[in-house]
Parts: structure tokens; C-alpha cells; sequence
């Protein structure tokens, strides 16, 4: 059986993005808008759709782990444009060290951004979705959100705890009809990444390192960020009409997670 374009139901529906200026994030507001998608991009920092038709993408400054900017962001996107029928979770920030030398501001920061942050958009998204009886929300988390990484614990926690968080509220909604699911990428080429790459370099990012358990990249590449909009349109979809409360990794094989 062949499934036309036309069967995804993305055309014609409006979308909430957080963390839209971001490498990923981008990605997902441009994927979105090439499939008819009208899209509220927002961002702590002006999301790159400015220049773009209003009526199709709309460039919110507001932070993510503030509920009365979301709140007032989400009723704002439906007041103007209708129903939400689509959010993705995408705003993260990345801090590495090790627990010992983790202060109480990182570990703070990091889960007012990767945790409350999804909690707040996807709070206001279910509320609204739940009268409408239909919707789909996504949570990027990470791969490091599923396995344990010398240097990530505290990324990794507040990424496990959106992921499940994520996961909940899918069983919470499943009798209104809304599906929740997590993307979970590995390295993948971003502002975020460059970093860690200038650091380590590309090659052994790949290679792995054995010393520290990590095994590297089994398809022996990086993720773009296009790889990881693919999997989040899909989710979003009427193709996925079926899928609720999954985690898809999109990692090379990096985590050897199934
Ligand atoms: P990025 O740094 O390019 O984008 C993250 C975006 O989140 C930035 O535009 C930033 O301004 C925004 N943001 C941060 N704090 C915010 C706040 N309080 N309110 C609103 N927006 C805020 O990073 P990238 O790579 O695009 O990451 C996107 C997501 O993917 C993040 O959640 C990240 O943890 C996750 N991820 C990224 C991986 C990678 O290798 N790049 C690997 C695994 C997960």
C-alpha cells in the first residue's frame, strides 16, 4: 500500500515550537512550513522566520520555563489562529560536567529549561487540546536521557524526567484523542554540538571512546538536523495516528537502543 502525502494531515494545521532559533528547531519550523503547517516559532532569541509571510509563521521572543509566558503565548496562538493541533518541545541547554563539579545554578537552570519548559508548553497544549479532542505533542529530549554518560548526568536527568513526563501525559490524553511521543537524538550538527565537536572533533565523536563507555556512532556519522525534523513530522502525522507514549531514538545506533 502506497500512503500519498496528502494522507499526513499536517496541511492546513497550526503548530507551537519552542526553541524555534536553534538548530533543530529550525529545521522543525521550516519542515513544518514546507508541508502547509502555520507555524508559532518561538525562542528566548528571535527565531530566524521574520522575514517569512505573518500569516504562515509567527516569531515569539518569550523563555520557556516561564508558565505565564507560554500560557499567554499559547492563548494568544489561538486566539489568532484557532485551534493548536501540534507542539513540539525543542528548547534545551546543554551544561557538561561532572557531578561533583555541578553547581546548584546548572543543575537549577538545566531543569528549568529541559523539564519545566516541556512541562509548561505541553500544560497549556493539553488543556487546549483536550476540548479540541485531537493534537500531537513531541518532546526532543536526547539519547544521553537513556543511557548513562560520564559528564551528563544532570543533562541526562533533566532529559529522562521530560521524556517520561512526555510519555505520562500521553496516557493522560489517550482518551481525547491526543498522542504524545519523544525524539531522542544523538550528536547531531547544531550550535549546541560545536562545542563539544571543537573539542573532541568529528572523528572521535564517531569513533567513540571506549574510556569513557561511549561506543561512538555505529552508522558513522552525525545526525543533521533535518534527520531529526523527519522523525518529528512523522510522529506529528496521521501516519503515526496510531503511535502514543513512544520514545524513537535517532541516534546512528549510538545508544544501541531499540
Ligand atoms: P541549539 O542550542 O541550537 O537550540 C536550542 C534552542 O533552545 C536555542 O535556540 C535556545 O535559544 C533555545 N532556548 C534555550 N533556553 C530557552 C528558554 N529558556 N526559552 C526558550 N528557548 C530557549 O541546540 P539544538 O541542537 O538545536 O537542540 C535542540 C534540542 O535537541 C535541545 O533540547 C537539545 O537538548 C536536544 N538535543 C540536541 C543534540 C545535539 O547533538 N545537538 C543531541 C540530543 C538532544
Amino acid at each position: 500500500m502506497s500512503l500519498s502525502r496528502s494522507l499526513s494531515g499536517l496541511q492546513g494545521e497550526v503548530a507551537i515550537v519552542s526553541g524555534a532559533a536553534g538548530g533543530i528547531g529550525s529545521a522543525i519550523v521550516s519542515a513544518l512550513l514546507a508541508e502547509g503547517v502555520r507555524v508559532v516559532a518561538f525562542d528566548r532569541v528571535m527565531p530566524p522566520f521574520a522575514g517569512h509571510d505573518a500569516d504562515r509563521v509567527r516569531c515569539v521572543v518569550a523563555d520557556v520555563s516561564q508558565s505565564t509566558e507560554v500560557n499567554a503565548l499559547v492563548a494568544r496562538a489561538i486566539d489568532e489562529w484557532g485551534p493548536v493541533r501540534f507542539g513540539v518541545n525543542v528548547a534545551g541547554v546543554l551544561h557538561t560536567a561532572s557531578v561533583v563539579d555541578t553547581d546548584d545554578e546548572s543543575w537549577q537552570r538545566l531543569f528549568a529549561v529541559n523539564t519545566t519548559g516541556v512541562f509548561n508548553l505541553s500544560r497549556a497544549l493539553a488543556r487546549h487540546m483536550m476540548t479540541q479532542r485531537r493534537g500531537s505533542i513531541v518532546t526532543v529530549s536526547s539519547n544521553a536521557g537513556g543511557v548513562p554518560r560520564q559528564g551528563m548526568a544532570a543533562y541526562g536527568a533533566s532529559k529522562a524526567a521530560a521524556a517520561l513526563f512526555t510519555r505520562s501525559l500521553g496516557l493522560e490524553l489517550a482518551p481525547f484523542g491526543v498522542r504524545c511521543n519523544v525524539v531522542a537524538p544523538g550528536s547531531t550538527r547544531t550550535p549546541m554540538l560545536a562545542g563539544m565537536l571543537a573539542e573532541q572533533g568529528v572523528e572521535s565523536v564517531i569513533a567513540g571512546a571506549p574510556e569513557q563507555f561511549k561506543i561512538g556512532i555505529p552508522l558513522a556519522k552525525l545526525a543533521e538536523p533535518r534527520d531529526i525534523a523527519e522523525a518529528v513530522l512523522f510522529l506529528l502525522s496521521d501516519r503515526a495516528g496510531h503511535i502514543t507514549m513512544n520514545e524513537l531514538y535517532v541516534d546512528g545506533g549510538a545508544s544501541l537502543h531499540g
